[in-house]
């Protein structure tokens, strides 16, 4: 299964494809962690995206172009993929596109991840990842016993730079802009699916799960 996952910051794309990475057995390929990875590297990438980061700007298309044609040629990708966070401009669904009919593997499905924009920002401000597992969690939302387990087995909560007020900002408006415009190309290209976001983790999973079938 090859599929899309499109959505706001902070509409829970990261969150519903790990849990679908372990149910289906497919990586899930997040550009956003694959660069923030490259920035605590050191590497030439990570110096180069660093302040767009920072900024809640968008790394340019030909650098995330690249990123994703060699992620999506290693063997664990043979067999399908979630891409979080990848297309995020028409050109980059383009090269997708493009990409992906070259090795007649198109997407199965895009998949938008709908939620009400009042409560992206709670989402955002709340957001802290276990320094041990990589699960995302949140201040707010998140139960104690959730946090908990985090802290218990020695694990920090971490907070990512962008998910500052002033950033966020930016970065929803980035997504308006930038990215919002791909709902309308994979819905022209009969592959778009909407999935209510809101409501508990497990809850979006099921619906997730039913617009997959
Ligand atoms: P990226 O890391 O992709 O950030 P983003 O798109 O802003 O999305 P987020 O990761 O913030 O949100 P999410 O939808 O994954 O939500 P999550 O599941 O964490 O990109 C970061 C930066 O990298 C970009 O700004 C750009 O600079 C660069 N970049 C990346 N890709 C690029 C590209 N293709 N081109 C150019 N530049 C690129 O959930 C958020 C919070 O809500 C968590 O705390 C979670 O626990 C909580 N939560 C989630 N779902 C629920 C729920 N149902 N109920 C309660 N809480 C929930
Ligand atoms: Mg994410």
């Amino acid at each position: 299964m090859r599929i899309v996952l499109l959505g706001a910051p902070g509409s829970g794309k990261g969150t519903q494809a790990r849990k679908l990475m372990s149910e289906r057995n497919i990586p899930q390929i997040s550009t956003g962690d694959m660069l923030r990875e490259a920035v605590a590297a050191g590497s030439r990438l990570g110096q180069q995206a660093g302040e767009i980061i920072d900024a809640g700007n968008l790394v340019s298309d030909e650098i995330m172009i690249g990123i994703i044609s060699e992620r999506l040629a290693r063997p664990d990708a043979t067999n399908g993929f979630i891409l979080d966070g990848f297309p995020r401009t028409e050109q980059q669904a383009e090269d997708l596109e493009e990409l992906l009919d070259q090795r007649a593997t198109p997407l199965d499905a895009a998949i938008l991840m709908d939620v009400d924009s009042d409560i992206l920002m709670k989402r955002l401000t709340g957001r802290r990842t276990c320094s041990l597992t990589g699960k995302l969690l949140n201040v707010y939302l998140s139960t104690q016993a959730e946090l908990d387990e985090c802290t218990s087995a020695g694990g920090e909560l971490i907070q990512r730079e962008d998910d500052n007020e002033e950033t966020i900002e930016n970065r929803l408006e980035v997504y308006r802009q930038q990215t919002e415009p791909l709902v309308e190309f994979y819905r022209q290209r009969g592959c778009l699916k909407t999935v209510d976001a809101d409501g508990s983790v497990d809850a979006v999973f099921e619906r997730l799960l039913e617009a997959l079938t």
